[in-house]
């Protein structure tokens, strides 16, 4: 794991958009791989500005998103398709036929739906970089504390955690939806990169659980201790509880000195 530790929650978005404006200006037909919630909305703005300012285009662009609540019109405020376009697909070139989200109404057989959306996937070549955050809980996607290691895109039951977490989005006489699709643990694992985000004080005790703790399905995010590129973006808060935090900060400098004498290898 590549952690790297910023003094704020902007610097983290920053970072992140360098990471998806340099595969998107230099691979032909990238595939990102995109999340919702709170943490990545200021790497989207970013997105938006680099569009808008630096002629970043994203019409070669496929994506496919990490989850969809179950059973959603995709334009109810909500979903995550409205989502994604309120604070990225209208906002830049992108195709919106190039992009995914894993949806499973009532009538469809959220089994089929899981394997055709792991086939769309293979097809377009596999997700280049994939986007993460992280739940309290230390999920992934919407993959709770005991989702399998191996799992793949597949119908979820939401955690209380994680409905009280979410609960916040969600206006008075709103219904909550309880269920989702979300890509399992071994299809984010697939991608040849994962770039996770986490600020803020409260996800803290997951990261240190992801980075220092057993590999185990109670921590979802901890497989990524298995992934070759993983690389973890944490403000100071997120990364408070980490107690090797000054290393982290030395190797990132060293590391810098490296990649400013041989320049950056990503191998998309
Ligand atoms: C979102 C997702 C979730 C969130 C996580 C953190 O598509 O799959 O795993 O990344 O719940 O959410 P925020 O950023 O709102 O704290």
């Amino acid at each position: 794991m590549q952690i790297i530790i910023f003094d704020n929650a902007e610097q983290v978005a920053e970072n992140a958009a360098q990471w998806v404006s340099e595969l998107i200006r230099n691979k032909d037909k990238p595939v990102l791989g995109l999340a919702t919630g709170s943490t990545p909305i200021s790497l989207y703005k970013q997105l938006v500005n680099k569009h808008k300012n630096e002629g970043l285009s994203f019409n070669h662009v496929s994506s496919f998103n990490l989850d969809e609540y179950h059973n959603i019109n995709a334009d109810n405020a909500q979903s995550y398709r409205s989502f994604m376009k309120d604070h990225l697909f209208d906002h830049v070139d992108i195709n919106q036929s190039n992009t995914y989200l894993p949806t499973c109404s009532n009538s469809q057989n959220p089994r089929e739906q899981g394997v055709s959306y792991e086939k769309k996937i293979q097809e377009l070549g596999g997700i280049d970089l994939q986007i993460l955050g992280i739940g309290a809980n230390g999920h992934i996607g919407f993959n709770e504390p005991t989702s399998s290691l191996a799992s793949r895109t597949r119908i979820k039951t939401l955690t209380q955690q994680t409905l009280t977490d979410n609960s916040r989005l969600f206006n008075e006489g709103e219904e909550q939806p309880t269920m989702a699709m979300t890509m399992g643990i071994a299809t984010i694992m697939d991608a040849r990169y994962v770039l996770l985000m986490a600020t803020g004080k409260n996800k803290a005790k997951a990261v240190n659980d992801m980075i220092t703790g057993a590999l185990s399905a109670m921590c979802p995010a901890s497989a990524l201790q298995m992934h070759e590129n993983a690389v973890i973006l944490l403000d100071k808060e997120a990364a408070s509880d980490l107690a090797d935090h000054q290393y982290y900060q030395w190797a990132d400098q060293q590391h810098r000195k490296i990649n400013e004498t041989y320049g950056f290898y990503h191998n998309y």
